[in-house]
């Protein structure tokens, strides 16, 4: 049976300043295997073809590859400006070749636990050689050092650390969700520093009838 969400609590800490810097102001970070560059209008084709694997899309809410590439386009235009103004999401490229090979960052500041939330999502055929870990643990130190600001904002009091409590000070958190049985991005998580702090069930939208158990992971560094 789905488990029931409490109220959101209000809690001070920080946050990247909005509006993030935009994609014409973005440099691309290498990490040992990778370009992380910022997106543009002609990635559709290469988001299109990752999109169209069966695989893929297999976790995703939409539940079934992109059609076409007009299907595709939302999903990219959604990090485009003006809407990289309120998205941190980037081009995961080869860095030998600069082939496009994924898609990942922050695609909300205040997501699924009311915390900004971290996605990726990596071509079939580049699966399983700790690429989309290389990606993570990089675009957790970019997002590190994004200037910041004091915020009040409201959170799932589940995310909370031991000691936290609504209305206090608490320390600023990058969180994300997965299906309980996607291993791969739980891993992926797990390795780039993240814990997992719940697991619960509720109604899967792409099927209302039928419940979806899912994990929480939240990622907390050292703020001093
Ligand atoms: C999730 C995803 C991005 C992982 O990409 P990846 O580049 O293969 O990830 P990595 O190679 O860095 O790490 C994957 C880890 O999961 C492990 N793994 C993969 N499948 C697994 C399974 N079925 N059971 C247990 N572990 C598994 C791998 O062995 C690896 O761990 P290891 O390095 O300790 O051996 C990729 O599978 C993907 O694009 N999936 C579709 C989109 C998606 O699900 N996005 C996340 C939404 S929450």
């Amino acid at each position: 049976m789905a488990s029931t969400k409490p109220p959101f609590v209000t809690v001070k800490t920080t946050l990247p300043i909005l509006p993030f810097p935009l994609n014409s102001a973005r440099a691309p970070v290498a990490t040992f295997r990778l370009l992380i560059r910022p997106l543009s209008s002609s990635d559709v084709h290469g988001l299109h073809r990752i999109r169209s694997q069966p695989e893929v899309m297999a976790n995703d809410l939409q539940g079934r590859p992109d059609a076409t590439l007009e299907e595709t386009q939302p999903q990219l235009t959604r990090f485009l400006p003006p809407n990289d103004e309120k998205t941190y999401h980037f081009a995961i490229c080869l860095k030998e070749t600069e082939e496009f090979i994924g898609i990942g960052g922050c695609h909300s500041i205040a997501s699924v636990f009311g915390w900004p939330a971290i996605g990726y999502m990596l071509t079939r055929e580049r699966w399983g050689q700790g690429l989309t870990t290389e990606f993570t643990r990089a675009f957790l130190e970019m997002w590190k050092t994004l200037p910041r600001r004091e915020v009040e904002i409201q959170v799932d009091p589940r995310s909370l650390l031991d000691g936290e409590v609504a209305g206090g000070v608490v320390k600023e958190q990058v969180a994300s969700l997965t299906p309980w049985d996607n291993f791969a991005s739980a891993r992926v998580m797990e390795k780039s520093g993240f814990e997992e702090f719940l697991v619960w069930s509720e109604p899967d939208l792409r099927d209302l009838s039928v419940d979806i158990e899912l994990r929480g992971f939240r990622y907390v560094w050292d703020q001093n």
